[in-house]
């Protein structure tokens, strides 16, 4: 995810695009730039680290002109740097594009271009559209981008000047978003409406393929065969602050509701043609004799589902270990071990202490990780990306389920190169994964009955989460999201062992949420539901192969139907929910809760 924002009108365009780029920062702040078109040209001033940093240059080396475009980073292909920020301009600086997408087939295209003596500068699927554009124009701004477009596989939102076309600002996209904001005597392109609503709430949204040709003075709309399109405007009544979080009261609930096409993102590029398939499959797992994963915190939980799946599958032992313990464990792994480190920043520090350590002692590392560059990324054998975009909320989400994705797909391959299941296996496996965003966004259209059950749930003093096999494993995380930002005390249990202890705690009033997803042990799990229930306790029961009824003690949320091995990127979603109601209700300060940091970087 990336933001793009672009100007062109009566005003120097340079404050108007900072400006935006700040309200846009939330899809990506890892580098910025911009460019403007005057009569001296293109002026580029591209810079990594955060927006401010950018600001300074640009308050040291001023820039203006009545055009431009500008471009907040969240790198997907190529390291956070000056040379792999936006905008990218082709070789003869005629060209200048900002995006936001990934382009699947730029390696083919750059080679095509390379073949033809195109010099490449940047490591980025991006600079291979400015390239494109260069090569293929014809004279015709709007016919070149015709042609670009009609050559990329991915997904893309431009914005794209050309220096033969002062005042002509063109914008396309695919399944990224692009809005047209519409100005007296001034038009804007941004990825999203806070970025311009400062200027204007007049606004067009582009479909799919549209084309958008803006001037000064006016705004035309083309389709791919160039056909002239009427298009309608909207206006906007959000305010400036609602509409940074999409009209969502907090980035929390924001990024839950991103999920399906978070999944469909990164379980793309992996069965896809992306880079994490290139990976998968050059990978040879023969070559190991067990499996240890280790992450911190929800990373870690993420492992515990992936240890049910890699076993079932893969019949090779999984362990699964904190990686704050790793280090002191005298851990038993040598290079016949391949350690899978997970981490959405990438940059915890006992994650990095235990990869390399991991390192040290001969293991193949391979990491599952959100932030392009980071540490972790860097520095293990193998790197595969989550591709959720940035996480801004403290309690991580969609990142989470990226990173079950990824596991899932690495499982099932797996088990397909060892032999342990056959080739028509491996494929519905994968198209059962293929499936679970379109699952994922049916469990998100029907959140009313969580969210008024979770609004009763204010006054616990604890709630304890059950499940059995995965879903024992994937209570785990229901249990640390309530209590790190509910601050309700919280702890899962396999159902198995309440009798072995914990059920002496539960008592009249006493809330105990319960999963079913996998059908073979719904006996054993409605009889510990039954157990709690006979000792006073309320249920909240989730599942999808749950055969009681309601009663004043059990309130029961139906999940969609899928492999159990792969439930847990379905009852995550209602888990999230419940806590992110439940500290709703409770007033609290859901993205920031008390003590914590999005990134642990210290032991
Ligand atoms: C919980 C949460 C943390 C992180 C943990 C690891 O919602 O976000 O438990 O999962 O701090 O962080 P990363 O994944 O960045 O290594």
């Amino acid at each position: 995810m990336c933001g793009i924002i672009g100007y062109v009108g009566k005003e120097n365009a340079v404050p108007i695009i900072l400006e935006g780029l700040h309200k846009l920062e939330y899809r990506g702040y890892d580098s910025a730039g911009i460019a403007v078109l005057n009569e001296d040209g293109f002026m580029v001033v591209k810079q990594k680290g955060r927006l401010s940093a950018l600001e300074a240059r640009i308050k040291d080396h001023p820039i203006r002109g009545y055009m431009g475009i500008g471009h907040t980073r969240w790198a997907t292909h190529g390291e956070p740097s000056d040379i792999n920020s936006h905008p990218h301009l082709g070789s003869q600086k005629r060209i200048a594009i900002v995006h936001n997408g990934i382009i699947e087939n730029y390696r083919e295209l750059k080679e095509y271009l390379e073949q033809k003596g195109v010099a490449f500068v940047s490591e980025t699927d991006s600079e291979v559209i400015a390239q494109l554009a260069e090569h293929y124009y014809t004279g015709s701004i709007l016919d070149t981008v015709i042609k670009v477009v009609s050559v990329l596989e991915g997904s893309y939102a431009l914005g794209i000047m050309s220096i033969d076309h002062p005042g002509t600002l063109i914008a396309v996209k695919k399944d990224n978003p692009l809005i047209i904001g519409v100005g007296e005597e001034e038009n804007f392109i941004a990825s999203d409406v806070p970025a311009l609503l400062a200027h204007t709430n007049k606004v067009y949204y582009l479909n799919d393929k549209e084309i958008a040709v803006l001037t000064r003075d006016k705004v035309q709309f083309y389709n791919i065969d160039r056909e002239p399109l009427q298009k309608s405007p909207e206006t906007i009544t959000w305010s400036l602050d609602s509409a940074e979080k999409g009209g969502y009261e907090h980035f929390m609930l924001k990024e839950i509701m991103e999920q399906p096409r978070v999944l469909r993102d990164t379980i793309q590029s992996a069965l896809g043609s992306g880079d994490n398939r290139r990976i998968i499959d050059s990978f040879d797992v023969a070559a190991f004799n067990k499996i240890v994963i280790t992450a911190c915190g929800s990373a870690y939980n993420a492992g515990m589902v992936a240890k049910y799946v890699f076993e079932r599958l893969c019949r090779l032992p999984v362990e699964v270990e904190l990686a704050s313990e790793f280090r002191y464990k005298d851990p038993i792994i040598d290079s016949r071990s391949l350690v899978i480190l997970i981490s959405q920043s990438g940059e915890t520090a006992d994650t990095i202490a235990a990869m390399r350590e991991a390192r040290r002692r001969g293991a193949c590392t391979l990491s599952i990780v959100n932030v392009v560059g980071s540490t972790v990324a860097r520095e293990t054998d193998y790197t595969l990306y989550t591709l959720a975009g940035p996480e801004i909320a403290v309690a991580t989400t969609k990142a989470f389920s990226a990173q079950l994705a990824l596991l899932y797909i690495l499982a099932v391959r797996f088990a397909g190169k060892l032999g342990r299941i056959s080739r028509q296996q491996e494929e519905q496996l994968l198209a059962e994964i293929a499936v679970l965003p379109e699952k994922a966004a049916e469990v998100l259209e029907n959140i009313e009955a969580i969210q008024k059950y979770a609004s009763t749930c204010v006054g616990y003093k604890s709630i304890f989460f059950i499940g059995r096999n995965i879903d024992y494993a994937i209570a785990l995380e229901g249990s640390l999201k309530l209590k790190e930002i509910s601050y309700i005390h919280s702890e899962a249990y396999a159902g198995g062992e309440l009798k072995h202890g914990t059920i002496a705690l539960i008592e009249e009033g006493t809330l105990v949420v319960a999963i079913s997803c996998c059908e073979p042990l719904y006996d054993k799990i409605y009889s510990n539901v039954e157990q709690v229930i006979s000792r006073g306790a309320k249920v909240l029961f989730l599942g999808n192969c749950i055969k009681a009824a309601p009663s004043e003690k059990l309130a029961i949320i139906p999940l969609p139907k899928t492999n159990p091995l792969f439930s847990p990127s379905l009852s995550v979603l209602m888990l999230q929910l419940f806590s992110y109601y439940v500290a709703a209700n409770k007033g609290l300060d859901i993205d920031k809760p008390r003590n914590l940091a999005k990134s642990v970087t210290v032991e």
